[in-house]
């Protein structure tokens, strides 16, 4: 596995396997790697002829008053467990190779980015989107693989690639999680043992929510409301949003007739965790 740093380097590289024909998948991180990444570097290997890891804590998809400096961060930790994947290239830039001084230029979606996690964290998707678009300008990705984790996330990237013509594949893969049914986050390092115990409520009432569907209650509002009472159960959890939307749109659904995303952002103390289960009452 070659480490390169220099987004110059990086560009050179995927330039020259590109005129050798290879394909290239590509999985951006933000480290701190997890078994969440480590199986959508699986799904690369399986994708493309050379696998690309990104990782990049992105400072401009933080707020202000979040955790970009505690954001955990080890490049020696992350590339040992990379070590006996598949991986070619471990590209780790720095954030003023990324975004130098004089840095103007963004790509956004200011209706998508402004819905659901948009609500408390503005600007965060523009962040997102720009980095991104960056990443894939430097790598010439032919597929970019992300964690379902990130439904929002992954549906404004798909949506940006297809707006704006970058010649590639999105691809998607299912949540990974702990044995207890947590959705691997680098940012569950920050719970407590008490939250950590509280942050089942997020899977738990997704579960339910599930459940109620397969049952025949279709009501987006109805399982939206049901969705913030059962966390509102849990005395640790805050919501922040808890949503059924069109898989497709983000739309928020009066009918779950179609694919549809169940969306939930829970606060506990000082660390916001996100999950969601898709649905598809067509069975498609
Ligand atoms: O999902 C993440 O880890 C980040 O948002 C991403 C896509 C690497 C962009 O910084």
């Amino acid at each position: 596995m070659e480490i390169i740093r220099r987004p110059h380097l990086m560009q050179q590289m995927a330039l020259s396997l590109k005129r050798d024909k290879f394909k290239i998948a590509f999985v951006p991180t933000m480290g701190y790697l997890h078994s969440g990444h480590l199986s959508l570097v699986r799904r690369a290997n399986q994708l493309g002829q050379v696998t690309v890891v990104s990782i990049f804590v992105n400072p401009t998809q933080f707020g202000p008053e979040e955790d970009y400096e505690e954001y955990p961060r080890d490049l020696a930790r992350d590339a040992e467990m990379l070590k006996d994947l598949d991986v070619d290239v471990l590209f780790a830039p720095d954030a003023t190779d990324l975004f130098p001084e004089g840095f103007s230029t963004t790509i956004e979606n200011p209706s998508w980015g402004a819905l659901l996690c948009g609500r408390s964290r503005p600007g965060h998707f523009r962040g997102v989107t720009t980095v991104v678009g960056k990443l894939f300008h430097l790598v010439f990705p032919d597929f970019a693989v992300f964690g379902q984790k990130d439904f929002q996330q992954c549906a404004i990237i798909k949506r940006m690639v297809l707006d704006l013509n970058f010649p590639m594949e999105i691809v998607v893969c299912p949540t990974v999680r702990e044995s207890d049914g947590l959705a691997m986050s680098s940012r569950n390092v920050y719970l407590n043992p008490d939250e950590r115990k509280a942050a089942l409520v997020l899977h738990r009432s997704l579960q339910h929510i599930e459940t109620l569907v397969g049952n025949g209650e279709h009501h987006g509002e109805k399982l939206t409301q049901a969705l913030a009472e059962l966390v509102g159960r849990e005395p640790l959890a805050r919501l922040d949003y808890a949503q059924v939307v069109d898989a497709a749109t983000l739309e928020p659904l009066e009918k779950v007739d179609r694919k549809a995303a169940v969306l939930l952002a829970v606060h506990l103390g000082k660390t916001r965790l996100i999950d969601n289960v898709l649905l598809d009452p067509k069975g498609e």
